[in-house]
């Protein structure tokens, strides 16, 4: 029988503050994994906070300490999960200007990636909106984002005492909405069948500068 390598989560939520309602719901995700007997390194937003981008600290300094413990703890995993605030419609600055500077990194790690986006917020939609647009740069770079997302509406007054979601249905419905996720990277991760490609500013004369195209090799990032 063939062995594999254990399989490794990468959970993180999206927020610097401390009482994060993100926090709370990228906890819940990480028990909820690790009872499922899966390994999880759990991280927090402060870990990846970056300068703003800008190309000539690129060029003078590299990439922040932030960014390349992104790109570490990403390529290390098998699949990723962000808990992320919605801020006006959108994902949070701090959030994609990580993204941005990770992206500089080649090979960038989110390529081929199975992803899980939550959301959670005291409004009455959770953050849902703040999630697709967090899909685009992911699935732009190359990640798998799960066709499924859970949002968290009423954040503020959802959880019990135990870290737990107080109402059962809805602590049943992220539950499965985890499982099913872990399934699917399992699958993915045991037998993959797509191998993909991830272009980027494919320029009219070959140059490695502007073209880079990274294969995902099979049988995982
Ligand atoms: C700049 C800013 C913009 C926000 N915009 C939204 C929004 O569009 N939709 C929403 O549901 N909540 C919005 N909020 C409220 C956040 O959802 C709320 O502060 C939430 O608790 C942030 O997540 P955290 O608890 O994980 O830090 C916004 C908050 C800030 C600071």
């Amino acid at each position: 029988m063939q062995t594999h390598e254990p399989i490794k989560f990468l959970i993180f939520d999206a927020s610097l503050r401390t009482g994060s309602l993100n926090d709370r719901l990228a906890s819940l995700a990480a028990v909820t994994v690790a009872e499922r007997g899966v390994s999880v390194d759990r991280a927090r937003m402060m870990d990846f906070d970056c300068p703003s981008y800008d190309d000539d600290v690129e060029k003078s300094d590299g990439s922040p300490a932030g960014a390349e413990q992104l790109r570490e703890r990403l390529a290390a995993a098998d699949a990723f999960v962000i808990s992320a605030p919605e801020y006006n419609a959108s994902m949070p600055g701090v959030l994609k200007n990580t993204i941005d500077w990770v992206s500089r990194i080649a090979p960038q790690p989110f390529n081929g990636k199975q992803g899980l986006l939550l959301s959670a917020s005291p409004s009455m939609v959770g953050g849902n909106r703040g999630l697709w647009a967090l899909r685009v740069p992911l699935e732009h770079l190359g990640a798998r984002v799960y066709p499924d997302m859970f949002s968290l509406a009423q954040a503020h007054q959802a959880f019990d005492g135990t870290g737990r979601l107080a109402n059962a249905q809805l602590q049943q419905r992220f539950e499965r909405t985890i499982e099913c996720f872990m399934e699917l990277v399992e699958a993915a991760t045991r037998y993959p069948t797509l191998k993909k490609q991830w272009v980027e500013f494919l320029g009219e004369r070959p140059d490695p500068l502007i073209d880079r195209v990274e294969a995902t090799p099979m049988g995982g990032a």
